[in-house]
């Protein structure tokens, strides 16, 4: 029940009718007994600096920022997290008294799928398939963490600038798609960084089956359908597979924690994954 203590968080994107943030934030803030209330809006473009001055008028203590806002919100931001900073996008903004703080949780929320299920990563040879928004926050926790990452693109000068942005943190090479089988052959990690597999293309994969292999572990940030077919097929070849479900509510309970100073659980994130 909302009073007049009730504090306002929400999304702000263009679409946003899709979203699952407010299913998910709404769910765990009950869980937590926390007084906050998480709405939807729909922001188009031109009005992204209005929506920001507003979240500064009325108060509001936190947003999540969707597509197509990620880079775009940065010039009306006071300051940056050094991760937002390094990855160029922010996906959360903390209003502290009136100053708006820019964050990126999505590489956090990367990062724990892997940490849950004990995935070493330093010294580990990664390849990512996508060089865009996602594909940033990928790489700059791959490298962060030590491994060694090669950057695949369907474009491949947006895997060069991606590569190109990252190398001064670690070992960051690029190529095309048909590069795909050569890297993957040394690598120990494939993530997809791509939207291929996702519903209404729930039938097409990034990655063709036969470059599979056992031991290899498989993470698609796909999260609609919750198994794509990659997954399937990595399942299918004895490859350990992780479905993207898993980074959008981490990415999501950081960002709570953000605004809140509430710590969630690993029974939180469990129950919010049921
Ligand atoms: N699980 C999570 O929490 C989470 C968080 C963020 C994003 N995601 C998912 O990650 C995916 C990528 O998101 P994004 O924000 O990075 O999107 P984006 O910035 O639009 O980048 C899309 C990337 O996919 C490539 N691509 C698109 N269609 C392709 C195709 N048919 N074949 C090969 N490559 C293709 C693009 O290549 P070009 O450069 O050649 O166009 C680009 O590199 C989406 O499915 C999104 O839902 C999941």
């Amino acid at each position: 029940m909302t009073d007049s203590r009730t504090r306002l968080l929400g999304l702000i994107g263009d679409p946003v009718e899709h979203s699952l943030s407010p299913c998910l934030h709404s769910f765990l803030l009950a869980r937590a007994g926390l007084n906050y209330c998480y709405l939807a809006f729909r922001v188009p473009e031109a009005s992204l600096g209005e929506a920001l001055s507003g979240m500064r008028a009325l108060g509001i203590r936190g947003v999540n920022v969707t597509i197509p806002h990620k880079e775009a919100v940065i010039p009306f931001l006071d300051e940056l997290s050094p991760a937002a900073e390094a990855i160029g996008a922010v996906n959360v903004i903390v209003n502290e008294a009136g100053r708006l703080r820019g964050h990126n949780t999505d590489w956090e929320g990367f990062l724990k799928a892997l940490d849950s299920r004990g995935v070493g990563l330093c010294g580990r040879k990664a390849v990512v398939v996508g060089a865009g928004g996602a594909a940033a926050a990928v790489v700059y926790a791959l490298v962060s963490s030590g491994a060694e990452v090669a950057v695949v693109n369907r474009t491949p000068s947006r895997a060069r600038a991606l590569a190109r942005r990252f190398s001064s943190l670690g070992s960051v090479t690029h190529g095309g798609l048909h590069d795909l089988a050569a890297f993957l052959q040394e690598a120990e990690l494939l993530v997809n960084a791509t939207p291929v597999g996702m519903t209404p293309h729930a039938e097409e994969s990034p990655v063709p089956a036969d470059l599979l292999r056992e031991g290899l572990v498989v993470y698609d940030l796909v999260y609609n359908p919750p198994e794509t077919k990659l997954l399937r097929d990595a399942g299918e070849r004895g490859c350990l597979a992780i479905g993207g479900l898993e980074m959008l509510v981490y990415q999501g309970i950081r960002a709570l924690e953000l605004w809140t100073g509430h710590r969630f659980g690993d029974e939180d994130a469990a129950s919010a994954l049921k």
